[in-house]
């Protein structure tokens, strides 16, 4: 192997979301043509970029501990006569830079997730400066960013649409993201079609609230989620789409006819719906009641019968009675979730719950969230040993966790490993469901 002097070592830990994900690879993008190549860990790294999330507890407390943890390979870097530039970025950059500049004097740079574009400026400015860039621009970043390049695979993430104007009284996310924004039906395409022809056969489709996605097309309209995935269709080569995530109160029959109409949308659906009770909803400002979202269900699956949901939840928010609790445990029977994320409610400043009455004590948020995940545990369980004996096209995206295994996803979204030879990667293949366990299954091919 041929080394390249120029070449510099950039290690980036991702938190959180599948939008950070996709971040984290467009900074490698960014960074790329100055050099930098990403590594896998951090030791000897040139620079190492902390992406990271603020939705939940502790985001602070967990990034001052990585960079103390971090500060160690800085150290042995400098006494090599080198030097690590550290940068923290994503939301917690946005919501506390001036805080970390404060309590933390090694790092170089905090910057936010509008800000991504001017990497390359920050770069050369960090080299005599410390730098912090927390800008809120209206214009998009996405107009700045270099083209996608090819390093994502057989399975791809795509933004289409960012940030949230909903204002749900929990969240941190229209604090750090900023106001939605939608990318334009044509700047997707083309970067879907570029992914494509760099291996990609899936592409998940991104946003905050994806299915708020308003885009100009090239008619000049305003296109909606469904139109768009039904363009993406067209793409030769993509097999199979998705998004995440969704908001009850964005669902229109274009999208859910298109999970009739259209094969490669795969039958899975990220709704979140946070509580089952009307008054926690109502104090969360989701603007929608539990029968809405009943509805929408119905709707989901009447054009698609056989659709795998999952959602949020959030336990203990503010004034939730033992009753409001009974209604969330009685949505997720009326639903039946293939897969769902639950989470203790968490304060996070300057959101309006933070503030409100009625605090709920950590011993009652833990019963309840024991009890949920019991429900949501059991239905998944239930979900993944229903599939067993099924024939489904599975497409090949990694290793397996077993010599002589693949891994890949099923339509409906579950891990599954298959005793299948290595050439199989990158495509998509019929298999057997053999066996189902909580979190994934095991499978034969079938062809
Ligand atoms: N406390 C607990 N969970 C939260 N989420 C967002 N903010 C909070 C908070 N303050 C959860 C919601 C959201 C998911 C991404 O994170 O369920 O849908
Ligand atoms: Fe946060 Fe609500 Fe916006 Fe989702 S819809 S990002 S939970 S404010």
């Amino acid at each position: 192997m041929t080394t390249n002097t120029n070449t510099k070592k950039l290690f980036i830990k991702t938190w959180g979301c599948q939008m950070n994900v996709y971040d984290s690879n467009r900074m490698a993008d960014v960074l790329a043509p100055l050099g930098y190549k990403p590594v896998n860990a951090p030791e000897g790294a040139d620079m190492i970029i902390l992406n990271t999330c603020h939705i939940r507890e502790k985001a602070t407390d967990k990034v001052f501990s990585e960079l103390g943890r971090l500060r160690t390979h800085m150290e042995s870097k400098k006494a090599e006569g080198g030097r690590t530039l550290m940068a923290v970025a994503g939301c917690v950059a946005q919501a506390e830079g001036d805080f970390i500049m404060e309590r933390a004097p090694y790092v170089d740079m905090v910057f936010g997730p509008q800000t991504y574009h001017e990497l390359p400026q920050m770069v050369m400015k960090a080299t005599g400066e410390r730098v912090v860039n927390t800008e809120m621009p209206t214009q998009s970043k996405f107009d700045h960013l270099p083209q996608e390049n090819d390093n994502q695979g057989v399975t791809a993430f795509l933004s289409v649409q960012e940030g949230c104007d909903k204002f749900c009284t929990f969240c941190v996310v229209p604090y750090t993201r900023g106001t939605e924004f939608s990318r334009s039906v044509n700047e997707i395409i083309e970067e879907s079609k570029v992914l494509v022809k760099a291996g990609a056969r899936e592409i998940t489709l991104l946003g905050q609230n994806v299915n708020a996605y308003h885009g100009t097309g090239k008619d000049g309209k305003t296109h909606k989620l469904g139109s768009l995935i039904a363009q993406l269709a067209e793409i030769d080569g993509l097999e199979c789409i998705r998004y995440l995530t969704s908001h009850p109160r964005d669902m229109e029959q274009e999208l859910i006819d298109a999970h009739r109409d259209i094969p490669k949308l795969m039958p899975f659906m990220h709704l979140p719906i946070q509580s089952g009770s009307d008054n926690i909803l109502k104090a969360m400002n989701r603007k929608h009641k539990a029968d809405k979202y009943r509805d929408i269900i119905a709707d989901v699956k009447k054009a698609r019968p056989d659709i795998a949901m999952s959602s949020d939840f959030i336990v203990g928010f503010p004034g939730e009675t033992d009753q409001d609790f009974e209604d969330t445990l009685q949505i997720v029977r009326d639903v039946t979730y293939a897969f769902a994320y639950s989470f203790k409610y968490s304060p996070r400043p300057g959101t309006p719950a933070a503030n409100m009455q009625g605090q709920i004590h950590e011993n009652v948020k833990k019963e309840r969230l024991q009890r949920l995940q019991t429900l949501l545990n059991e239905q998944q369980i239930a979900f993944n040993q229903g599939c067993v004996g099924k024939i489904m096209p599975v497409l090949f995206d990694r290793k397996g966790s077993r010599d002589g295994q693949l891994h890949g996803r099923t339509p409906y979204n579950q891990s599954i490993h298959v005793e299948a030879p290595e050439n199989k990667y990158g495509n998509l293949y019929k298999v057997m469901v053999r066996d189902g366990q909580a979190n994934s299954l095991t499978g034969e091919l079938a062809e």
